[in-house]
């Protein structure tokens, strides 16, 4: 099973992933936690990667094809996956497209979690993820059991240095110039499915399952 999942920052993709990995036991590849990640350990990737993302511009496309299409030919990915956060511009569609079919393969669904910028705005202060497992939680609306302790790893959990309101309006503006044209892009692959991002996490993930055990 592989899966691309598409929306805007906040749209829920990484809770949806998370939700997805455990019920079919698929790996779940989100970039942004790659790079947090790479950040975190203070690598040379991470000190490029964090100057873009600070300010709500997406990491240039050189750094980041290669290493996805790396971390697709790794054991854990030949059964399937959940791409989380890339392709994030038509170029890295293209290419991913281009390194799969070179291997006879390609992606079977695209689903898109659509939420409205306003919505995303109220969801994004309260946030928290963790940067050891990637989990993510909301103050609100899926806190976590003990506050600010990761319900997984029992690392600390953080606000993202990318959550301050206006690095979220860049980071809107940026997904829609550069990350929505995708959409269409999936369209006419025909493997493309839209959701209503602002249900229930529950209802979302059920109208995943809906799209990809049909
Ligand atoms: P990345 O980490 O991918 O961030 P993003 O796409 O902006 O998406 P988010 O992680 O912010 O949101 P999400 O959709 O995962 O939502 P979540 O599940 O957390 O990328 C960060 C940066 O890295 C980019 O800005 C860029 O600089 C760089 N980057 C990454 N990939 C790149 C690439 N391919 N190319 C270039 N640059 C790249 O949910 C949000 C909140 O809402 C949570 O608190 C959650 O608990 C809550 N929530 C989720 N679902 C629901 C629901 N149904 N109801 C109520 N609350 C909900
Ligand atoms: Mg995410």
């Amino acid at each position: 099973m592989k899966i691309i999942l598409l929306g805007a920052p906040g749209a829920g993709k990484g809770t949806q992933a998370g939700i997805i990995k455990e019920k079919f036991n698929i790996p779940h590849i989100s970039t942004g936690d790659i790079f947090r990640a790479n950040i975190k350990n203070n690598t040379e990737l991470g000190q490029k990667a964090k100057t873009y993302m600070d300010k709500g511009e997406l990491v240039p496309d050189e750094l980041v094809v290669d290493l996805v299409i790396d971390r697709l030919e790794q054991d854990d990915c030949k059964d399937g996956y959940i791409l989380d956060g890339f392709p994030r511009t038509i170029p890295q569609a293209e290419e991913l497209d281009k390194a799969l079919a070179a291997k006879g393969d390609k992606i079977e669904y695209a689903i898109n979690i659509e939420t409205p910028d306003d919505f995303i705005i109220n969801r994004m202060a309260g946030r928290r993820a963790c940067v050891n497992c990637g989990a993510t939680y909301h103050t609100s609306f899926m806190p976590p059991k003990t506050e600010n302790i990761c319900d997984k790893c029992g690392e600390n959990l953080i606000l993202r240095d990318d959550d301050k309101p206006e690095t979220v309006k860049k980071r809107l503006e940026v997904y829609h110039d550069q990350t929505e044209p995708l959409i269409d892009y999936y369209k006419g692959t025909g493997i493309l499915s839209s959701l209503d991002g602002t249900k229930d996490c529950e209802v979302v993930f059920a109208e995943i399952c809906d799209v990809v055990e049909k």
